[in-house]
């Protein structure tokens, strides 16, 4: 069975995505600075084949050039500056690999949750990739990271090379099938989008025996009453805010 570290309640999204721009090794920084235990960031894969840290499918949002993730090679995205965007302070900012991440986190002392957010078609390489280069940067005396996806095949993926290591079911809307796909999955968490949570519907999730893990939760109020119908943890741009109310 994958070994599951200790959760934290508050978990740094894409590093502390209010603090400092998203999937950087800043950011990464900035949730260690701001006490977080553990942090949440997204790998995607280059043209060349390489998991880098990056949210979208395309540059445009979050770097200075424009144009498909998956048409860029590594060394081109690294000639990119992934800070501007965000603030004059995070100029030139690169976009990391998820081995730099890795590697940052690991020194930090952080734990990580890794969701692979491949580009469609890319969903299985993706998955290998990432854990390749993730079980080479990860100490094996410390709790592996928490393999995460909204795509079954990037899971199924996860697990066939990595099956040691905890899966993470995210989903947004609650597939009809969940209870069988969890069966057949073998997740370590189940993650999921705050906004559709009512009590009742933490309840039903949390029959399943496993931990509840619910994005984006930025507004205190929410997270506290989240935290006392069950939910176990959540993902936070502001964790700082969030730790507030954690207990
Ligand atoms: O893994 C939790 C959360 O990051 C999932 O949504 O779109 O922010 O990657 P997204
Ligand atoms: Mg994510």
């Amino acid at each position: 069975m994958p070994t599951l570290g200790p959760l934290p309640k508050v978990i740094g999204h894409r590093g502390a995505a209010a603090h400092a721009p998203e999937n950087t090794l800043a950011g990464i920084r900035k949730a260690a600075a701001l006490g977080v235990g553990m942090i949440e960031f997204d790998a995607k894969l280059t043209a060349d084949g390489v998991p880098v840290l990056m949210h979208d499918d395309k540059l445009d949002r979050t770097t200075d050039a424009k144009g498909p993730v998956r048409e860029i090679s590594l060394a081109c995205i690294r000639t990119l500056d992934a800070g501007s965007w965000f603030g004059p302070g995070f100029r030139a900012e690169p976009v990391p690999t998820l081995a730099e991440a890795l590697e940052l986190a690991v020194s930090l002392g952080l734990a990580v949750n890794l969701e692979i957010k491949a580009c469609p078609g890319r969903e299985v390489e993706t998955a290998r990739a990432a854990l390749a280069v993730a079980r080479d940067a990860w100490p094996a005396d410390r709790p592996p990271p928490l393999v995460s996806s909204f795509e079954r095949a990037s899971l199924v993926a996860a697990r066939d090379v990595a099956p040691d290591w905890p899966r993470g079911f995210l989903f947004d809307r609650l597939p009809a099938d969940w209870q069988e796909q969890i069966a057949a999955l073998e997740p370590a968490t189940l993650n999921t989008a705050h906004r559709r949570l009512t009590a009742a519907l933490v309840a039903t999730l949390k029959a399943a025996g496993l931990p509840l893990l619910a994005y984006t939760v930025n507004d205190p109020k929410r997270a506290k009453t989240l935290f006392d119908w069950g939910v176990d943890g959540v993902f936070s741009d502001k964790p700082d805010a969030i730790l507030a109310v954690a207990g």
